[in-house]
């Protein structure tokens, strides 16, 4: 793990655990001595937790543009505040959700043009990509289920089983366009199980080649 630098993110459908175990992943690094910022999104600013309630509020309806733009105003906030300073001064960023979300949801749930979604990134985090992410795939009903465990019902929760599929499908589409950096992990096993794997691939990559 020498050499360890740049964005991993966690991505994967509701329930599926990435909170945990981008967490879990945080500990173990810090325990070795790196120097690590924990974000999510949308949020992770004072600006931009505010459009995150804005967005997850259950009653209200809105444009699929609107969202969009709402994520990448969240993002651009982020960015700007909080992930480049991280960068610069060589701290590892975890995020929870970054621009994969975006295209998952946005764009194969919602249905807006792929293109529309990589100019916003041109824009908005120009030559800013995950090193390395980690795609929690689960099943959809099997994560909506542990989410209504949790009582999280927001307005993406309350979208239909089709629509998480949808989102599902993305998700696994972009990991099969960039295995290189998107590593799927069965996540319907236990926490422990999970975090074991992901500190394996963790300590068997190595971050000198431009990783
Ligand atoms: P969370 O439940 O992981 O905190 O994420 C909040 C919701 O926002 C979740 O339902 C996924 C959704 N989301 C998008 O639709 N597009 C995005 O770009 C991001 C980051 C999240």
């Amino acid at each position: 793990m020498q050499g360890l630098r740049g964005i991993i993110s966690f991505e994967g459908i509701e329930g599926s655990g990435k909170t945990t175990q981008a967490r879990l992943l945080a500990g173990y690094l810090r325990d070795r001595g790196y120097d690590v910022l924990e974000t999510a999104e949308p949020g992770g600013t004072r600006i931009g937790e505010k459009i995150r309630r804005l967005l997850l509020e259950p009653q209200n309806h809105m444009e699929p543009l609107a969202e969009l733009l709402l994520y990448y105003s969240s993002r651009a906030q982020l960015v700007k505040e909080v992930i480049e300073p991280a960068i610069r001064r060589g701290t590892v960023v975890i995020t929870d959700r970054f621009t994969d979300s975006t295209v998952a949801y946005q764009g194969y749930a919602r249905g807006i043009d792929l293109r529309i979604i990589n100019t916003l990134n041109e824009i908005v985090v120009p030559g800013i990509r995950p090193s390395l992410t980690f795609l929690l795939d689960i099943d959809v009903k099997e994560g909506l289920r542990r989410n209504r465990h949790a009582r999280k019902e927001d307005r993406f929760e309350l979208e239909a089983v089709e629509f998480h599929n949808r989102v599902r499908r993305g998700f696994l589409d972009i990991a099969g366009r960039e295995p290189e950096r998107v590593k799927v992990i069965d996540a319907s096993r236990t926490p422990a199980e999970v975090g074991l794997e992901i500190r394996k691939i963790m300590e068997g990559l190595s971050w000198r080649s431009g990783r």
